[in-house]
Parts: structure tokens; C-alpha cells; sequence
């Protein structure tokens, strides 16, 4: 992967004149997906005939509604609601929660902002539980807090007494979890997240994949929780994530001083409207939700015929796997070449794993074909 055009102005400035922080001129970049044109230039293929399984996005994308509502988009010419209003009344029918409680953000990635610069003040400590999610340690030192990891089980389960330790040791004001996880699949149990909300600290459950998981959200323990924050996002069930529209549910206590801190026009007219048009058409999407579920289990049985690779389970939709016999970095570039693209991973806690998302059917047909005559040394 080519360095990215910020970084490169980062390390090429001499100058005096400009004193960028020094950490952020010393820290690593965050690798973000690519974009489909991107990827059919560098693979030499056609955008069409690529099939994108790399960042557990919808590949039905949104309802056509949205598609409708955005060709007559009115109002770009003035900035959007600042409070997003009809929105969250909507996200409140849908959630349960009151809108006086939702806050929304262009992502969830922005709210994971967000809640950093309301919590940290330098030094402050974060708690994060890898392998997971990778914004919530990237964006801990560019809001001066220290994140410090709690690694998962081999079975991906979280370490509770480590977390409960690493919260006491380090007076933590912040807990990351992710569920269902990403990239592991899996969904952290209610005793578990009872037994956290006991500590002395916020603790953020990011619910990007809930729709997918068949479980109910905690959006209904918000009200009696004064320390549980949920996130959740409209760019994987609703097919939005070109648009970059999330929310967050939060403690009544925390609102005002949210509202003090967010961005006026953070999400955009079109994004809102997007999202509102969605929660109209809720049904539609999750009959769509419904196939790609199917799929991600015909992934999971069809992964474990296969003698390399290993499933774990998932209630989301991707399916991470370990792979056996060659790199995944390998595996990963030998479906590139036949026009499929997965994530891998290689990092000392997950080496040699790879996840794909769950496609269509018919996107899934020829993932499977390709992998039965994969030729394995
Ligand atoms: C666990 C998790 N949280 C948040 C996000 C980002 O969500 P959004 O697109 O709403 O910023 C992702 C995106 O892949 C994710 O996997």
C-alpha cells in the first residue's frame, strides 16, 4: 500500500516555520479500505467484475427510496439541521430510546471522537480489548489519552477480571467493547457487560453489527445506566456507508455537555435525509439483513469444509477465519487476483487470519467456486 498523500507531507516538512505535533509526525497512519476504483486499477480489473468483501459493507446498498429521495435532494445550498431533530425522533421509534438521549454524528467513527474529547484530559487512560475495532486506540493518542490493551481470550472472549484489574490500576475513565466484535464476530454476554457497568468508568459498547446479530440491542438499559453508552450506525444494515451517518445513546447527564462540543453541522443534508428515508423503509432493509445473515452462515459451513481454512463463529456479518497452509497475506492476493477481496491480518495477536464479509449470493457462488480449485502448495 503507497504511503498516504498526508503522511508524505508529514515527513517531507523541513520547515521551521511549521511545528506539527511530534507525535502525530512520528505515529503510524491508519490504513483505511480503498475504494472499488482504486482496487480495479491496481488489480487490472474492470469495477464491475470485482467483488468487494473487505470492510463489511452492504453490498445491496440503500433502499431505493434513499436513491429516490437524494436524486430530488432540496437544501443543499443551506447548511443542515444542527440538532438533527427529525432524525432522532425517528432513530427514537427505532431504538427506544428518547430522542433527548440520541446524538448523531457523520459515523460512528466520529462519536468515538466525540466521546474522547469529552472524557480525556491528558494522560487519562482508555481501556481497549484486541483484537477489535481499530479506531479506539488509533484515535486515543490524538486526544492525549493512553490506551492501554486488554487482550482477548483465544477464543475471543473478554478477560472481565483483566478488565476490571486494568480499570482499577490505571483509574480508567473510558472502556472500549465492541459487539458482535469486529473483526472476531462474536457478541459479549450480558453477564459480562453487567459486571463491567459495575466499574467506575464510562463503558462504550459499539453496536455497529447488532442488526445482524439477532440479539436485542442494549439501547434498553441506557436510561437506568449512568456509565453505558451505545453506538450504533446506519452503514452496515442500512446500507449507508458512503454517507456517514451514526448515532450514539448516551446517559442523560452527558447531553448537554455533548451538545456544547459537537461540530453544528456534522451531519450533512444528505446524509440526514438518507438516514430518515431508512428508518421509513426499516422493513426492506432488514429482509435484506435476513440474506445476508443466510449467506454469512452458508460462508461459516462452506469455510469449514475447507482444510484451510477455520471459522470462528459470527452473529455479524463477516466471517473471521485463521488460515492454514500458506499466508493469508498469500491467500489474500491469490483472491485478488481472481477479482475477490477480503481483509487479512497479520499482527502478532492475529496472524495469518483473514475476514470476509458476507456478499450476495451470487458474489458468494464465486467466492466458493474460487476457493474449491484454490490451488494450495
Ligand atoms: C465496530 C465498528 N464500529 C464502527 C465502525 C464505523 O462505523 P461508521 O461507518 O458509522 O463510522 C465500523 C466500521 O467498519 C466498525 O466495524
Amino acid at each position: 500500500m503507497p504511503p498516504r498523500p498526508n503522511c508524505e507531507a508529514a515527513s517531507a516538512m523541513g520547515s521551521e516555520q511549521v511545528r506539527i505535533r511530534r507525535d502525530i509526525a512520528s505515529m503510524s497512519a491508519y490504513t483505511p479500505t480503498t475504494s472499488l476504483d482504486v482496487f480495479a486499477q491496481r488489480l487490472g480489473i474492470a469495477p464491475e467484475n470485482l467483488i468487494k468483501l473487505d470492510a463489511n459493507e452492504n453490498p445491496y446498498g440503500p433502499s431505493p427510496k434513499v436513491v429516490e429521495a437524494l436524486a430530488a435532494l432540496p437544501n443543499m445550498q443551506v447548511y443542515p439541521d444542527p440538532e438533527s431533530g427529525r432524525l432522532r425522533e425517528l432513530l427514537a421509534d427505532y431504538t427506544g430510546v428518547p430522542a433527548q438521549q440520541i446524538l448523531c454524528g457523520a459515523g460512528a467513527d466520529e462519536l468515538i471522537e466525540l466521546i474522547l474529547q469529552l472524557f480525556i484530559e491528558p494522560s487519562d487512560v482508555i481501556i481497549n480489548t484486541p483484537p477489535t475495532f481499530a479506531m479506539y486506540s488509533f484515535n486515543a493518542p490524538l486526544y492525549h489519552a493512553r490506551s492501554v490493551d486488554v487482550y482477548r481470550r483465544a477464543d475471543f472472549s473478554l478477560d472481565i477480571e483483566a478488565i476490571q484489574d486494568a480499570v482499577s490500576r490505571h483509574d480508567a475513565k473510558l472502556v472500549f467493547l465492541c459487539s458482535p466484535n469486529n473483526p472476531s464476530g462474536g457478541l459479549i454476554p450480558l453477564e459480562d457487560i453487567k459486571a463491567l457497568l459495575e466499574l467506575p468508568a464510562a463503558i462504550v459498547v459499539d453496536e455497529a453489527y447488532i442488526e445482524f446479530a439477532e440479539s436485542e440491542s442494549l439501547a434498553a438499559w441506557v436510561s437506568d445506566r449512568p456509565n453505558l453508552i451505545v453506538l450504533r450506525t446506519l452503514s452496515k444494515w442500512a446500507g449507508l456507508a458512503g454517507l456517514r451517518i451514526g448515532y450514539g445513546l448516551f446517559p442523560r447527564a452527558l447531553m448537554p455537555q455533548l451538545w456544547k462540543i459537537k461540530q453544528p453541522y456534522n451531519v450533512n443534508v444528505a446524509a440526514d435525509l438518507a438516514a430518515r428515508v431508512s428508518l421509513q423503509d426499516i422493513d426492506f432493509l432488514l429482509e435484506r439483513v435476513r440474506q445476508l445473515i443466510q449467506q454469512r452462515e452458508r460462508l461459516e459451513s462452506a469455510f469449514a469444509e475447507l482444510p484451510f481454512l477455520s471459522p470462528y463463529p459470527s452473529r455479524s456479518n463477516f466471517v473471521l477465519n485463521r488460515v492454514e497452509g500458506l499466508s493469508a497475506e498469500d491467500f489474500r492476493d491469490r483472491l485478488a487476483r481472481a477479482g475477490i477481496i477480503v481483509r487479512y491480518y497479520n499482527n502478532p495477536r492475529l496472524f495469518d487470519h483473514i475476514r470476509i464479509s458476507a456478499g450476495k449470493p451470487a458474489q458468494i457462488d464465486r467466492l466458493l467456486d474460487v476457493l474449491r480449485t484454490l490451488p494450495i502448495d
